[in-house]
């Protein structure tokens, strides 16, 4: 996975999105070359949405689960398919089980003390959030004495900012409201969502 979002850092966050427009909006990221869908479990219907972007987009991306915060909701998650766990933040009995179960997790972090924390479980890489609080310059910093985790940078992060944490040393990039773009989701303007994916993945490449 980390190998992977070298070449395609850009995971979509898809968080409570209207039902029946979730595999448009798949489709439209799909399209625009996104590799990662990270559908989040704060739904009801989040293992249904696992299932389904699976069957429909499992060939053309990775399908993740997002917001897993308790144990029940990783082992449904992954019962549901999802190739790897995201979490805003290191529930450790949840990275233990990921790690368990033999499914790359990306728990959530905001100091260097909880990096060094969720590596020595056995994260894969951490999430930091949310990074627009901190910045792409503490990015940059805290590589240095911990350039060996990989980082996720997720929450506030803009089409226009997502760029520098690149450059200071992220591996990927979570985006959710300001890629899963609310007025051109009312319109169901499913092109105009491709071309925003394109145009975000276009600055990172
Ligand atoms: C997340 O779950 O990572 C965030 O909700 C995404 O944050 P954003 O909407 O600010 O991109």
């Amino acid at each position: 996975m980390i190998d992977q979002l070298k070449k395609s850092p850009l995971i979509p966050v898809l968080r409570k999105l209207p039902e029946e427009s979730f595999l448009s909006i798949a489709g439209a990221l799909i399209d625009g070359g996104v590799k990662y869908l990270e559908i989040t479990m704060d739904a009801e219907e989040a293992p249904r949405l696992i299932r389904l972007a699976k069957q429909h987009f499992g060939e053309q991306a990775s399908i993740g689960a997002g917001t897993v915060m308790s144990v029940e909701q990783a082992r449904e998650a992954i019962e549901a398919g999802a190739e790897y766990l995201i979490s805003p933040a290191l529930v450790d009995e949840v990275l233990l089980y990921a790690v368990e179960q033999g499914i790359p997790m990306i728990p959530g972090v905001y100091t260097p003390s909880e990096m060094a924390h969720a590596y020595s479980l056995g994260a894969v890489g951490v999430k930091l959030f949310p990074a627009a609080s901190l910045g792409s310059g503490f990015v940059k910093d805290v590589r240095g004495p911990l350039g060996h985790i990989p980082i996720i940078v997720t929450g506030g992060i803009t089409e226009t900012t997502a760029r520098d944490y690149l450059d200071a040393g992220a591996i990927g990039v979570g985006a959710g409201s300001a890629l899963l773009d609310k007025d051109l989701i009312a319109k169901q303007d499913w092109s105009g969502l491709t071309e925003l994916t394109k145009s975000w993945i276009a600055r990172l490449n």
